[in-house]
């Protein structure tokens, strides 16, 4: 997937794409990364970038022309039909079915903003769509557009080394994931819950989407309003109530 990202600080995307299962996804081909850095496009003699905000008051604002033009260059590369993305914590909020709809984009140019924000006027012209990382306000649009790259490359084919990984992400269907453990059986006195070692893949998978149920019910009710649950969804969740064990995780209590 070709990804074109619009940032006056490249170094920040260099370190967050250096290392892990993006470094690889770019390696393997699987991710096409290009930075266009806005000052690069800058006309001015001292190559600026921002100017004060007219109105007045603390902070500057990025220049429309330096944007622009860079955000021209990377149109001329990506493939016809990349939306234009902007990072900004006035965007809708960044979730996992915004990832999954993105992988199938042609392309996607992110936006990073920096200072107060960006002239309007891009804004306007230009953006497809705005998107945050939450609620609360970053020093600039590259750790969002990281974050933002990270979600998407892992619904990439190839980029997961077990792709079965995603399959269960995805299976887990916008639930939060269950508990994982690995060796030793017993670690200070804790054991791994019996029926991971029992070998019965269906136990093993009821008890998986019984433990998902109940922590998205207990940490994340608001995940499961509006939803409609299959018959085997309610009895384990049906069990996990008759059991008591809903109300308060085990490890809160
Ligand atoms: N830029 C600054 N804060 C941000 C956020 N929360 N999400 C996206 N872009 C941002």
């Amino acid at each position: 997937m070709w990804i074109g990202v619009l940032t006056l600080l490249p170094e920040i995307l260099e370190a967050g794409t250096s290392g892990g299962v993006f470094a690889r996804a770019v390696a393997a081909g699987i991710i096409d990364l290009h930075v266009f850095n806005p000052r690069d496009f800058s006309t001015d003699r001292h190559r600026n970038v921002d100017d004060k905000t007219y109105g007045g008051g603390a902070g500057m604002v990025m220049m429309n022309a330096p944007l622009t033009a860079a955000l021209v260059a990377a149109q001329a590369a990506a493939p016809a039909g990349s939306p234009v993305i902007l990072m900004s914590p006035q965007g809708a909020v960044f979730n996992q079915q915004t990832a999954v709809s993105m992988v199938d984009m042609p392309g996607l140019i992110l936006v990073c903003g920096r200072y107060e924000g960006i002239d309007e006027r891009f804004v306007q012209n230009y953006v497809d769509m705005e998107v945050s990382i939450g609620d609360y306000v970053l020093s600039g649009g590259e750790l969002p557009a990281l974050v933002v790259m990270d979600a998407i490359a892992r619904h990439l084919p190839g980029t997961l080394g077990n792709s079965l990984s995603i399959i269960d992400e995805s299976h887990l269907d916008g639930m939060l994931d269950y508990p994982h453990y690995t060796r030793p059986v017993e670690y200070a006195g804790d054991q791994v819950p019996d029926v991971l070692l029992s070998g019965n893949h269906t136990k093993v998978n009821e008890y998986r989407r019984r433990e998902a149920l109940k922590r998205t019910f207990d940490r994340r009710p608001e995940l499961m309003t509006g939803r409609t649950f299959s018959e085997r969804d309610q009895k384990l969740l049906r069990e996990s109530f008759a059991a008591g064990q809903n109300g308060a995780d085990e490890n809160e209590a």
